[in-house]
């Protein structure tokens, strides 16, 4: 079984070269579907979630190339109006593939995505979102159709500022008759990204950002050439993997903005943090954390994404922090992992009550999720002892070249199988 085997200890320091964002390159790489020619989707980072996305379009006919960090979509031949089952539980994101087949070829089959890791991951807003565009949607034996013949625009209020659902709207709205409005939509920097890379490709669309998006139809979108931003949840995992060594790590590449309330709850622990140039962030920790307290919640609110790896490094901090998460309900299966490792943490419901030690203690443990399993990794980066991390697959769903960015900066880890 692939295994990262990891030698605690080591205080890390040193450079990194982030790589661009999952999130944002997901839908990215689903858009070009939208696009009348070629898209040249740059520092798309290689992962096993890329990976499967640029299997799914092949799956759907398209042409896909991937040199290095380069991916280049054609979408000429992309007429195939099913999404295979295997892919479609391979990645969940497959879900922001509705929009754009809908708006280009008008019908598409997918299974249901279902359950998750994290919880039970409803899509009632994606389908409600397309619906009100004119597409019928039936689902039936674990399957969901969705169909139409033009979509047209319409005005769009969703309950909750998703993320995916934003996404898939904008997208078919994109290409549909008329004016698009949807409020209460999703602020986060991947729905700015979106948004840059289609009207690079000759949308009409603006407000991505603010709670509200405008979008106006067009008939057709063209060659587009973009780079995918630096992700800011990987960057906030390797200013953890400082702050639990009580290193210092500059990470290169990313708008600090776009982890401003990361770096907020960073400085509340104790750790220097200061911007360089722009975009590139360095982080001094202290010899002791302090214990903070953090509610997730949609940006900009703190990242559900980030929960996991703050609860670790809070599990060396002096004193007690209370964390509440709100976006998923089922976030803290790490949590028992970190026990094992001699954490002392409590949850209840959505809270996590983490008293702090003074040292965490090698153990084996699994990753049964993404960003839990990172964050396991970093609890061993500062366990006394071996610590041996299973189930990497699910870290790799999301960081490129994670053990050699950790070993650059002085970590003792390795990939065994
Ligand atoms: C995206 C991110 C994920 C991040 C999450 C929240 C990608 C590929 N993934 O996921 O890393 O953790 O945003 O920041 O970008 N919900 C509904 N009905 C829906 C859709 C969502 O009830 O139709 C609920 C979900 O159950 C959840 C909440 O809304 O409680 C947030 O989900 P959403 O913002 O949609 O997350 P994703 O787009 O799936």
């Amino acid at each position: 079984m692939d295994t990262y085997v990891i030698n605690g200890g080591n205080r890390l320091s040193g450079e990194i070269n982030l790589q661009g964002s999952k999130n944002s390159a997901l839908p990215i790489i689903a858009a070009s579907i939208l696009v009348d020619g070629n898209a040249l989707i740059k520092r798309c980072p290689i992962i096993r979630d890329t990976v499967a996305m640029k299997e799914l379009l092949l799956a759907l006919g398209c042409k896909v190339s991937q040199e290095k960090n380069l991916f280049k979509v054609d979408a000429t031949n992309c007429n195939k109006d099913e999404i295979p089952e295997d892919l479609m539980k391979e990645i969940r994101s497959s879900i922001v593939l509705m929009g754009p087949m809908l708006a280009r070829h008008g019908r598409i089959k997918l299974t249901h995505p279902g359950g998750c890791e994290i919880g039970s991951r409803p899509i009632d807003l994606h389908l409600n979102g397309l619906r009100q565009l004119g597409a019928t949607v039936n689902e039936e034996h674990g399957y969901i159709i969705c169909e139409v013949n033009r979509l047209i625009g319409s005005e769009i209020d969703l309950d909750f500022p998703s993320v995916g659902a934003t996404e898939n709207i904008m997208m078919a709205a994109t290409l549909a008759e008329g004016v698009t409005i949807i409020r209460n939509v999703a602020r986060e920097p991947e729905i700015i990204e979106l948004q840059e890379f289609l009207n690079r490709a000759g949308a009409n669309i603006e407000g991505a950002g603010s709670n509200i998006i405008k979008i106006k139809g067009v008939n057709k979108l063209h060659d587009v050439e973009y780079e995918v931003g630096g992700d800011r949840i990987v960057a906030g995992t390797y200013l953890c993997s400082a702050a639990i060594t009580r290193g210092e790590v500059l990470v290169k590449g990313i708008i600090p903005e776009y982890l401003r309330s990361t770096l907020h709850k960073l400085k509340e622990t104790g750790c220097t943090i200061k911007i360089m140039n722009k975009e590139n962030i360095f982080i001094k920790a202290p010899e002791k954390l302090k214990s903070v307290n953090i509610k997730t919640m949609p940006f900009p609110g703190f990242p559900t994404d980030m929960q996991s790896q703050m609860v670790t490094i809070l599990t060396l901090a002096q004193g007690t922090s209370i964390i509440m998460e709100n976006i998923f309900e089922n976030r803290y299966k790490y949590v028992p992992e970190l026990i094992k490792m001699g954490a002392s943490i409590i949850v209840e419901g959505k809270t996590a009550i983490v008293t702090g030690i003074e040292n965490l203690t090698g153990a084996t443990v699994e990753a049964r999720e993404l960003r839990g399993g990172a964050s396991l990794v970093l609890a061993g980066l500062a366990a006394r002892d071996v610590t041996s991390v299973i189930g990497v697959r699910y870290i790799e769903r999301g960081y490129e070249d994670f053990v050699e960015n950790l070993r650059n900066i002085g970590a003792d880890i390795k990939r065994v199988n």
